[in-house]
């Protein structure tokens, strides 16, 4: 039941905290603040030569973000696709490693002719999904599962957020089984997994400053979601979510391909949301937002305490988040793209939990 809620999409991203700490916790050991990802994954990504992450729309930008994790945590190498494309081009396999399979639903008819076509070529399929007894769940090697709860909501949101946070357990989980992972660091990346749920809470205390900052963008015809390294797919995921539930056109790209094409989109008051919390290359990210001012572009800043303070008045709005470390941070970030998405929807009076043309499951291709 909605209870207090207006919509299911509004209850699910405050469910948030909650949800992400039924998926976590069965993967971490209180005792010895170790991960504990399950021996199978461990083998599998011990000897990988490299992965595959496979999805399809919001899961496959939880696969993205992975990516970076599995690279710079695990130094392993990560090739992600969207199923469909996936399926149909006979890609080579890794030999010795994984194809992992990221769904809620367990069901995306894409997703799972994808792990099919792993099976028959013995590459190991671990699936991470939200629906333990899903077709996906049922034909893979291992399953890894986020336990979000049921998501009624069409568009995804704490869904997203649990696929997050067990990617980023077995991306510090194959860390460990590849040798890449001190103990000091393992202890410094639990407590940072631990904190997640405290944090989300104090991300979702934007909450009434970003409904304001909705009000401003429900005339807008399109809008830019720009973010580099881990927060590119979040502005990928930021741009879905606010054309899936207020219909307005949303692109999102890498800050740094914005000369090679977009900014030719820029005029005068187009809302660019910029999804950049502080880190090596927030400099980079506030060069760009610099490009964008210069042509009459209105920057929607969402960063931390430092981020803003350096960005000062480049940028038009800010959305705050917590401070958190590279693991936490990326997951904190989807707050507000869920929460921008949804006041614009509810602004525009869409109908935010059964948008048109939508469906909860895709069991067809
Ligand atoms: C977006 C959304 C979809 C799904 C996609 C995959 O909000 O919900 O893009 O993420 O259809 O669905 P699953 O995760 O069930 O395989």
């Amino acid at each position: 039941e909605r209870g207090e809620y207006d919509h299911f999409m509004l209850k699910e991203i405050h469910e948030q905290p909650e949800s992400l700490a039924r998926s976590i916790l069965p993967y971490i050991d209180q005792a010895t603040q170790t991960i504990q990802a399950g021996e199978t994954a461990d083998q599998i990504f011990g000897d990988a030569d490299r992965a595959v992450a496979i999805a399809c729309g919001t899961a496959y930008y939880a696969a993205q973000t992975a990516k970076y994790w599995f690279e710079q945590i695990a130094r392993l190498a990560m090739e992600t696709d969207i199923a469909s494309e996936f399926r149909y081009r006979k890609p080579v396999l890794p030999v010795t490693g994984p194809a992992l399979f990221v769904s809620q639903s367990g069901e995306t008819a894409d997703t799972l002719a994808a792990l099919r076509y792993c099976r028959e070529n013995k590459a190991p399929a671990i699936a991470v999904v939200n629906v333990p007894e899903s077709s996906i769940a049922r034909e893979a090697k291992a399953i890894v599962p986020t336990h979000a709860g049921p998501e009624i909501g069409v568009a995804s949101t704490k869904a997203f957020t649990a696929q997050l946070a067990v990617l980023a357990v077995l991306a510090l989980s194959a860390a460990k089984a590849r040798g890449h992972l001190k103990a000091g660091d393992e202890a410094r990346y639990v407590k940072s997994l631990l904190s997640l749920p405290r944090k989300v809470s104090e991300a979702l205390e934007a909450e009434a400053d970003i409904k304001a900052i909705a009000q401003s963008l429900v005339k807008a015809r399109d809008v830019l979601f720009l973010g580099r390294g881990r927060y590119f797919p979040l502005a990928l995921e930021g741009a879905l979510k606010l054309k899936e539930v207020s219909y307005i056109h949303a692109e999102g790209y890498a800050a740094g391909e914005l000369k090679h094409g977009p900014i030719a989109l820029i005029e005068q008051d187009l809302p660019i949301v910029v999804v950049a919390p502080y880190d090596a290359l927030f400099e980079k990210t506030l060069s760009n937002v610099e490009e964008v001012r210069a042509r009459g572009g209105r920057i929607i800043l969402v960063s931390d305490d430092r981020g803003i303070k350096l960005a000062g008045n480049r940028a038009d709005h800010v959305i705050r988040l917590p401070d958190a470390d590279e693991i936490a941070m990326p997951i904190l970030a989807a707050i507000p793209m869920q929460l921008l998405a949804y006041f614009v929807a509810v602004a525009k009076g869409t109908d935010v939990d059964q948008p048109r043309n939508l469906a909860k499951s895709v069991t067809v291709e």
